[in-house]
């Protein structure tokens, strides 16, 4: 997508499109009332009319006659002034994206203001423009392809340059998890790890199903038995500098239907997208290796699938973790944890002094906060508040769950150390609490001193349905925090 900026008023822009956003219920003012009067008030009367309210995302096209050189305007609303968040403008960006591809359009004019800035306006259309269809034969006819983006107003090169690889990094993530896992195998995951290891010059240790086994890693190993994919933990390490080394961890379940706790067929489809944290951190290495920051980070990744075998893990079985804890497997469908729990030993082998998981862990998140937001569990609180904060300038919602250590009580096994499903075995004096349920396991598996954020996407990740501004499907939700993590480390 080229990307120009330019200064001249908005009377004299070209383009298939020209987006100007306005809030709901405010007069037309300004230089989008200049270019009102160029075009004999078309828009005044659009809002006069009712035609056009002004509602968070809504978009209305106003035709120009060749009064102007841009073919039409695209209303976008802003809603309530007074309710404003600046994530609205990225997603108001994004919806008249959208809207512009459905007119077929090109060439997209917009118009920055105060509260939408070029980084973000660049953002929301490059977010909102990526095709799901990768393996449609035809061409949509009614598509347009948006090639070239005008922003009108300021932008320095910097912020242009920012926003294009944070979507370009986004954007591959969604395509990875939008592969059906009969291409997305976790051997494909490995080429995809090669290749942005020689690209990018990062170290690169790819450990195979035995060699797994030989170091212990009998938690991960366990899941992967039942696949007749080869499995693979992978590590990609960059040195950019600095005290710290900050290691991601994501859960790279190819596909996940369960294992012989079998999920129903009812949407198990889109458990392809049970990969999505080993994607994300994908992503954010390719940010990474565009950008160079001055920071250490590792991302360790268990890749594999969990499928119903004869060889596979059956309910009642204890499997041994890196770090010596045995666990009880009193539901095989909740093996993402499990392939955590490796992950996360290793990359403090490795020397990671600070964690972050991405994993789509658990149905519960859902049931808790919905698609809107993440839950984010962990410690210290300070580390917890840091993803928190800057995924509010991110734009990614998270909401913390708290860790008591009462809840542990769900942990426990009569036969080994730990259960990896709560309510699966014995009955327990805690109920419920899923989700916070996987961060007290994976907890388990983190050194007291290390800080561990664990970011359950599981609700996050995949939308089921469109939003106005975003194609159903996955999200790539996680990049722009963890970019924002990585650049918070660089000043430290
Ligand atoms: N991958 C799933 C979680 C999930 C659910 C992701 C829906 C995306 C959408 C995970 O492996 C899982 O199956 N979790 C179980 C855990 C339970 C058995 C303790 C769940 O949430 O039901
Ligand atoms: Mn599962
Ligand atoms: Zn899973």
């Amino acid at each position: 997508m080229k990307i120009t900026v330019t200064k001249n008023k908005l009377e004299q822009i070209h383009g298939d499109v020209l987006a100007v956003f306005l809030f709901q219920g405010e007069k037309v003012s300004g230089e989008i009332e200049k270019l009102d009067k160029a075009i004999s008030g078309s828009i005044s009367e659009a809002v006069r009319l009712g035609d056009f309210k002004g509602k968070l995302y809504e978009t209305t096209s106003i035709y120009t006659h060749g009064k102007v050189p841009a073919a039409r305007i695209l209303l976008v609303g802003a809603g309530k002034r007074n309710e404003f968040e600046p994530r609205y403008a990225r997603n108001a960006a994004g919806a008249a994206a959208r809207q512009a591809i459905r007119l077929g359009a090109k060439k997209l004019a917009i118009f920055l203001r105060e509260d939408i800035d070029a980084e973000t306006a660049i953002e929301g259309v490059g977010l909102a423009t990526f095709d799901p269809g990768l393996y449609k034969t035809k061409k949509n006819e009614n598509r347009g392809e948006i090639a070239e983006i005008v922003l009108i107003g300021q932008a320095d090169d910097k912020s242009v340059k920012r926003a294009q690889t944070v979507t370009e990094a986004t954007n591959w993530v969604r395509k990875l998890i939008t592969e059906p896992a009969n291409v997305m195998t976790p051997d494909q995951l490995v080429e995809e790890t090669r290749k942005l290891a020689k690209n990018y010059k990062f170290g690169i240790e790819v450990i195979g199903e035995k060699e797994a086994a030989k170091l212990g890693m009998g938690a991960f190993v366990g899941v992967a038995k039942g696949s007749e994919e080869s499995s693979h933990v992978v590590v990609l390490k960059y040195k950019g500098g600095g005290k710290d080394t900050l290691g991601i961890v994501g859960k790279g379940i190819t596909f996940d239907s369960g294992g012989l706790s079998l999920k129903p067929s009812k949407g198990m489809w889109e458990m392809k997208m049970d990969m999505s944290g080993a994607a994300t951190c994908l992503g954010i290495m390719k940010w990474i290796g565009e950008t160079r920051p001055k920071a250490n980070v590792i991302a360790v990744l268990p890749l594999t699938e969990n499928l119903p075998s004869g060889r596979a893990l059956k309910p009642g079985d204890v499997v041994q973790a890196l770090n010596g804890k045995t666990i009880e497997v009193t539901n095989t469908d909740a093996e993402g944890r499990l392939v955590l729990a490796d992950a996360l030993v290793y990359a403090q082998k490795l020397g990671a002094s600070h964690l972050v998981d991405l994993a789509t862990l658990t149905g519960a998140i859902n049931v808790a906060l919905g698609n809107v937001a993440a839950g984010v569990m962990g410690k210290p609180d300070s580390w917890i508040e840091k993803i928190v904060n800057l995924g509010k300038e991110a734009g990614e919602l998270f909401w913390q769950l708290p860790t008591y250590s009462d809840y542990k009580e769900l942990l426990k096994s009569d036969i080994a150390d730990l259960n990896n499903a709560p309510g699966g075995g014995q009955p327990s004096a805690v109920t419920g609490a899923g989700a916070i349920a996987g961060a007290m396991f994976l907890l388990e598996f983190v050194n007291e001193k290390i800080p561990l954020a664990h970011l359950d996407i599981a609700a996050t990740a995949w939308l089921s349905g469109e939003r106005p501004y975003l194609a159903k499907g996955p999200t790539g939700f996680g990049v722009r925090t963890l970019v924002k993590l990585i650049e918070d480390m660089e000043k430290e």
